[in-house]
């Protein structure tokens, strides 16, 4: 997807995201953790509407936000302050070498076309002893979701190819990062209904709020989208979804919803 058409995308839905998404209160404590006691700016890749910028300010932060979208950015700027914006693509960022003592991009890099430019990118950005936490459902994660057994009866459904684990971990390792670790996690609460939110609570995807703020809703035929979500609430109302959820359940526990990528320089 080139960045035109991901900016276009999310500036169609920027008015109306922050009615389904807000920051998730484990992630954000997580995020928070992981950067706990590292002065300097950070950069929040690909902000959005800035919810996770917030959370990182109001733990005392510095937030410098990124994104390439107007319209999600006209939306961050009461939360991070206009001066704290930039309109820019995570594949060329329009900062300096070691501008950065910290980057972190939550669920983003799946909507960059070069993830590994991305990557190069922060490196280039953060000072020595930087670190970049990134946060995404791997393509494992994602082709694990059961929904898509509901959604994906079609070859034009097929979802977008994203970075798996180990080709992740590979990308950060080239990108010249010494250490990379890996820590999965799980949406136990709704606040940012994400894809992956309704892992756990199906009912979450017939709520038409949650179905407009995920992106990847738009790829697939209207007319398929509505049958499968037809079947979903059916199942849902007689509980067959739950043997439908549980044909994922062991992998769905041993992986995790999404991963956070922690790589140091
Ligand atoms: C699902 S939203 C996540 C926003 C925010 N990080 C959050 O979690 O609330 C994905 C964001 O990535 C941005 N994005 C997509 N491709 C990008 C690129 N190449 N460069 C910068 N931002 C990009 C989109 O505009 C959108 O705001």
């Amino acid at each position: 997807m080139s960045v035109r058409r991901a900016s276009t995308d999310f500036d169609a839905i920027a008015a109306s995201y922050d009615e389904s998404r807000r920051a998730n209160p484990a992630l954000a404590a997580t995020l928070g953790q992981l950067f706990e006691g590292r002065d300097g700016p950070l950069l929040d890749l690909g902000c959005g509407t800035g919810n996770y910028g917030r959370e990182m300010g109001t733990l005392g932060h510095e937030v410098v936000g990124v994104d390439a979208s107007p319209g999600m950015l006209g939306q961050a700027v009461r939360k991070l302050g206009a001066g704290q914006l930039v309109l820019g693509d995570a594949q060329g960022l329009p900062f300096g070498v070691g501008a950065f003592s910290g980057v972190f991009s939550v669920l983003v890099l799946h909507h960059v076309p070069n993830w590994q430019l991305a990557l190069d990118e922060s490196v280039r950005v953060l000072g020595a002893g930087g670190r970049l936490v990134v946060f995404y459902g791997t393509q494992e994660q994602y082709m694990n979701l059961w929904l898509w057994e509901y959604l994906l009866d079609g070859p034009d459904a097929l979802p977008s190819r994203r970075p798996g684990l180990e080709e992740s971990i590979k990308g950060l390792r080239s990108a010249g990062f010494a250490r990379v670790e890996t820590q999965p996690f799980s949406y136990t609460t709704p606040e940012d209904a994400a894809l992956f939110v309704g892992a756990h609570a199906p009912e979450l995807y017939l709520d038409p709020n949650v179905q407009r703020g995920i992106r990847v809703f738009r790829n697939i035929e209207p007319s398929r989208l509505e049958a499968g979500f037809e079947r979903l609430r059916r199942d849902v109302e007689s509980g067959a979804v739950t043997n439908v959820m549980a044909r994922h359940q062991e992998s769905a526990t041993v992986r995790g919803d999404c991963t956070f990528f922690v790589a140091d320089l």
